[in-house]
């Protein structure tokens, strides 16, 4: 916001719902929500596992997704594009320092934050308190607001088989990821998966606790 209470001459729109958030151009602002009842998706630069994490982000309902500047290059690399999955989610995309559309956890807007698939490098800064990206700083302020955090830490085995652009490559991840998601494991209000079953079961098991049911149709 302007200090003269204009929005700024970018051309975008404040969204009037008092998280201050950008609406981008030729985006209707954001319905009210009702308390509590979307999930907030990360989406994090991890080529491993992005169209497993997607494909269960697709069959749930009331999703957002949120992306990492990384994300948004890995995306289309994988020809996921994001004009394409604004046709199923609202997307909001890491265009502010201070991570503004965390504001709608603040709002209430969300039950659950997922981070799926989640980078070494966004397991690393969530596992030691650091937020500096939209999915970093989502995780980080649930955590302060007793909002579950699910993330899907995909270097978590010795060896990983991995899918890159154009082919399968084999990893090694170091000691210092392993023990990061060792450490993320004992962050409060986390729990850590390693695996997209896991994932789905993990989810599972949150839609029954808020007696919510999966979408019957995939589309
Ligand atoms: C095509 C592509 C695939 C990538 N896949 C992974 C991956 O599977 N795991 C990972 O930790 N980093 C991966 N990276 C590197 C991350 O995108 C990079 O570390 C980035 O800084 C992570 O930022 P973020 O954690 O904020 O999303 C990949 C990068 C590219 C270009």
């Amino acid at each position: 916001m302007t200090t003269n209470g204009e929005p700024p001459a970018t051309g975008n729109k404040i969204d009037p719902r008092g998280a201050a958030l950008v609406v981008e151009d030729g985006e209707p602002p954001l319905p009210t929500s009702l308390p509590r009842s979307r999930i907030a998706w990360c989406i994090t630069g991890s080529g491993h596992f992005l169209e497993e994490s997607l494909a269960l982000a697709s069959r749930l309902p009331s999703v957002d997704l949120f992306l990492s500047a990384a994300a948004e290059e890995v995306l289309p690399i994988y020809k996921l594009h994001i004009e394409a999955l604004k046709k199923r989610f609202r997307v909001f995309r890491d265009k502010t320092a201070s991570g503004v559309p965390v504001g709608m956890l603040y709002d209430d807007v969300y039950h659950t934050v997922v981070v799926a698939p989640a980078t070494s490098n966004t397991v690393a800064k969530c596992a030691f308190g650091i937020s500096d990206s939209l999915p970093t700083n989502m995780f980080a302020q649930a955590g302060k607001l007793g909002i579950p955090g699910i993330v899907f830490a995909c270097d978590t085995e010795p060896v990983v088989v991995t899918k890159s652009p154009h082919d399968w490559v084999t990893l090694r991840p170091r000691r210092i990821e392993l023990d990061n998601v060792e450490r993320l494991r004992g962050i409060d209000f986390c729990h850590v998966v390693s695996s997209p079953a896991e994932l789905e079961a993990v989810l599972d098991a949150r839609m029954k606790e808020l007696s919510l049911a999966w979408n019957t149709s995939s589309s």
